[in-house]
């Protein structure tokens, strides 16, 4: 008799579980929303670690995982991104401040799509999506964008050469790359 109460409970919870994903995959309509955020996350992580940029190329790559947990759980249709070599032949040629404006305009793209999604959340009345979109990534993503925005104005300002036609220029030289280590530092 306990076995039959054990196998029918297992199958109450299966059933139960069965129709909870069937349900969460009907109310989900946000997957290429998502899916293109997932391929934006993942072209970040890859940039980064075409620049050798360790840390940052690690926390893209878990910023893609969350969301792919987190649409396999919702019962979303999850596609594997096809993703583009980055171009890095300009990389070793680039000065401190070009690189920093490179990472800037890859994370305003993050930035603006993250924002795509809470959009379609908001839409489709989904509000679980629109909470854990602004709670997990919104505020962090912020965050960096200000921090880099921060750091490559400190940069420009400390590394100012006055030319013999009186202008003004930001060399972002060597000077520029040791400000960049040590706010890198204080940063983590
Ligand atoms: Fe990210």
């Amino acid at each position: 008799m306990l076995i039959v109460k054990i196998v029918f409970t297992c199958l109450l919870i299966g059933l139960g579980s069965a129709v909870l994903q069937s349900r969460s995959r009907q109310i989900f309509s946000c997957d290429d929303v998502l899916n293109k955020q997932i391929a934006l996350e993942f072209n970040a992580s890859q940039t980064y670690l075409s620049l050798s940029v360790k840390e940052s190329w690690k926390e893209e790559l878990g910023h893609a995982e969350k969301l792919i947990d987190y649409g396999v759980m919702r019962g979303a249709k999850v596609e594997v991104p096809a993703l583009m070599k980055p171009d890095h032949s300009k990389w070793g040629e680039m000065s401190v401040c070009e690189v920093l404006e490179l990472s800037l305009e890859l994370e305003k793209k993050v930035n603006e799509h993250l924002h795509e999604i809470v959009k379609c959340a908001n839409e489709s009345k989904d509000i679980q999506l629109g909470s854990m979109i602004e709670d997990e990534f919104i505020d962090e993503q912020y965050e960096t964008n200000k921090f880099l925005a921060e750091l490559l104005t400190k940069i420009e300002r400390n590394t100012m050469q006055l030319l013999q036609n009186g202008t003004q220029v930001s060399i972002c030289d060597g000077y520029g790359l040791t400000l960049v280590d040590k706010e890198l530092l204080k940063s983590n």
